[in-house]
């Protein structure tokens, strides 16, 4: 395995950049998601890291290694395709051992390395069916058995788990995981699903248009945002942006407010240290472990919030909904970048008490 360096990375199709200026540093045996919506870059730049694609400038390094004029066959990188790409005329069998064969390698030590990843993978009883005669799942296993079966330096997976329903998509994410971890992989994995790189990363690199906008750890992306972009990209429900103003004075409109659903919550007293919104329930959406609720607001503005049980919430009725101030960030609203969370209330301020339900949210 090793560290996979990207440094200044623009990449143009014709006049039209697609990449632009991206630095990356992907540790030794660091799990890493490409996150972004569709058409920002992210299968591109994980191309030029296998050699499919040409780099229009800046460098990528495997190792110590500049990849710059390095065939895709010499890189040592293994590829997992969203469709899988199994050839449908070989066995499961010849499938995983297409990568061994390839490199010429002895009889034996092929025999060795399946078996080997057959067994990692729950595959033994399968070797010698064709992929017609494998669910989505089994497919995608023996895609992810061929690609580890040399043991390459890096793991690349482009959407690996978008063909598949949602259980079964849940239950590989974790296999995937554990199999990283077990065999100290580097991986690199492409995905627009905000939850799946949360799950699985160590550290997530969000893309928009091209460009970066924040490389962290999940709950630093999730909590401390760097800009509105990312804020809005990663949870769901989306965060709601509220106008500065309604900080209770604190703050006028350069600056937004942005509050996550599940930080907000109805509450009877508003807590001392909360920022609270009043406004009308509109909607009640019942989630199993959480439930969201619509609320509009005075000047017509819908958000959404959360509570634990509804039944004894009714649409219509008038909510003071409390968020703790320190899960509430603070945009610069002209450009877009988060400047911090909202701060404590001054002390003459603190005159609440609070409430059940906030108490069960931990404000
Ligand atoms: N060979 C190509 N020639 C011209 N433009 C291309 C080429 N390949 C990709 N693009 C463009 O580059 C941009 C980035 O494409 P890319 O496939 O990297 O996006 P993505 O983030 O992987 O999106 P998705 O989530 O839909 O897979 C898109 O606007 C796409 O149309
Ligand atoms: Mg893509």
């Amino acid at each position: 395995m090793a560290a996979i360096s990207i440094r200044n990375v623009s990449k143009s199709f014709g006049l039209t950049p697609v990449l632009r200026g991206l630095d990356l540093e992907v540790a030794d045996g660091e799990f890493v998601s490409f996150l972004g919506p569709s058409g920002c870059g992210k299968s591109t730049l994980l191309f030029c890291i296998a050699g499919l694609e040409d780099l229009t400038a800046g460098t990528i390094h495997l190792g110590e290694r500049d990849m710059g004029h390095i065939p895709p066959r010499d890189r040592n990188i293994a590829l997992v395709f969203q469709d899988y790409a199994l050839y449908p005329h070989m066995r499961v069998r010849e499938n995983i051992a297409f990568p061994l064969h390839q490199q010429n390698l002895p009889a034996e030590t092929v025999q060795k390395q399946v078996a080997w990843a057959a067994e990692l993978l729950g595959l033994e009883a399968l070797l010698d069916r064709s992929p017609a005669e494998l669910s989505g799942g089994q497919r995608q296993r023996v895609a992810v058995g061929r690609a580890i079966v040399r043991n390459p330096a890096a793991l690349l997976m482009d959407e690996p788990l978008s063909n598949l329903d949602a259980s079964l998509r849940v239950r590989m994410r974790t296999e995937i995981k554990r199999l990283q971890k077990e065999l100290g992989l580097t991986v690199i994995f492409v995905t627009h699903d905000q939850e799946e790189a949360m799950v699985l990363s160590d550290r997530i690199a969000v893309m928009n248009a091209g460009v970066l906008q924040q490389f962290a750890d999940p709950m630093t992306v999730y909590r401390e945002p760097a800009n509105q972009f990312v804020a809005s990209f990663i949870g769901s429900p989306q965060m709601n942006f509220l106008p500065g103003t309604m900080a209770g004075g604190a703050l006028d409109d350069t600056k937004t407010l942005g509050v996550r659903p599940h930080d907000l919550v109805p509450t009877r007293r508003a807590p001392n240290d909360a920022l609270t919104i009043q406004g009308t329930l509109s909607l009640i959406e019942p989630a199993g472990p959480v439930t969201f609720l619509d609320v509009t607001l005075a000047d017509g503005t819908l958000i959404k919030a959360t509570c634990a049980d509804p039944r004894t919430y009714r649409p219509g009725e008038t909510l003071t909904l409390a968020a703790p101030r320190a899960n509430v960030c603070v945009f610069d609203t002209a450009s877009g970048v988060r400047t911090g969370a909202l701060a404590p209330p001054s002390d003459d301020s603190l005159v609440g008490h609070t409430s059940d339900e906030a108490m069960a949210h931990g404000i």
